[in-house]
């Protein structure tokens, strides 16, 4: 379960100080696909960067099954943000490495064999449907098809709580534009 109590955040900078978020309360229980929508710019991203403490909140708390995560030491926030995956707004695929291989990289740095962290990657091509696309670069595909590779590594490690910013969209007809993040505490398949 998530639970945001209070949440604020205000990005301070010599011209003046933006306030992103005031006083949001928010629960998502477990297997919750949750979904927020506003405004661009009204503080979505920011929002879901909070919640692995990507982004440290002004003030309040969040609180994930029942843990305070503004109080983790840096060790223990390191180990909760390894059950919380994150789907960036941009994809941040890795472009010197294959789909295959930028799918394997979380299992990679968290000591999963190659063998195995192979067929796991397969098996999640396989889930999003870019199985043969596996050789290929970044560069190489799609929007789309990014967008699925970067769901495929999100889920890479069974993350316990994936959190996904939703695309550029720049052939959105009037600014500014609604769009949505959304926030999916759970232990369900995904297929
Ligand atoms: N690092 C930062 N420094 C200063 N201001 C920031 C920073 N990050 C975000 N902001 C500001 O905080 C507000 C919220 O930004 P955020 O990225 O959360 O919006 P968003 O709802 O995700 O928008 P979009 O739909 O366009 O992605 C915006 O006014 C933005 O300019
Ligand atoms: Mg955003």
């Amino acid at each position: 379960m998530i639970e945001l109590k209070k949440l604020s955040k205000v990005f301070d900078s010599t011209s003046g100080s933006v306030e992103a978020l005031r006083d949001v309360d928010l629960t998502i229980n477990d297997g919750e696909i949750f979904g927020i929508i506003g405004l661009s710019g009204a503080g979505k991203s920011t929002l879901v960067r909070c919640i692995n403490l990507l982004e440290r909140p002004s003030s309040g708390q969040v609180l994930i099954d029942g843990q305070d995560m503004t109080a983790l030491s840096r060790p223990e926030l390191l180990k909760m943000r390894r059950s919380i995956s994150m789907i960036f707004q941009g994809f941040n695929l890795l472009e010197q490495r294959s789909v295959l291989k930028n799918v394997c990289f979380p299992l990679e740095i968290s000591g999963v064999k190659r063998q195995a962290a192979e067929k796991k990657t397969l098996e999640l091509l396989k889930l999003v449907g870019l199985e043969e696309k596996a050789d290929k670069y970044p560069a190489q595909l799609s929007g789309g098809q990014k967008q699925r590779v970067a769901i495929a590594r999100a889920l890479a490690t069974d993350p316990s709580i994936c959190c996904a910013t939703r695309p550029p969209a720049p052939w959105t007809p009037t600014p500014p534009a609604l769009s949505w993040s959304c926030c999916a505490p759970s232990t369900r398949p995904w297929a």
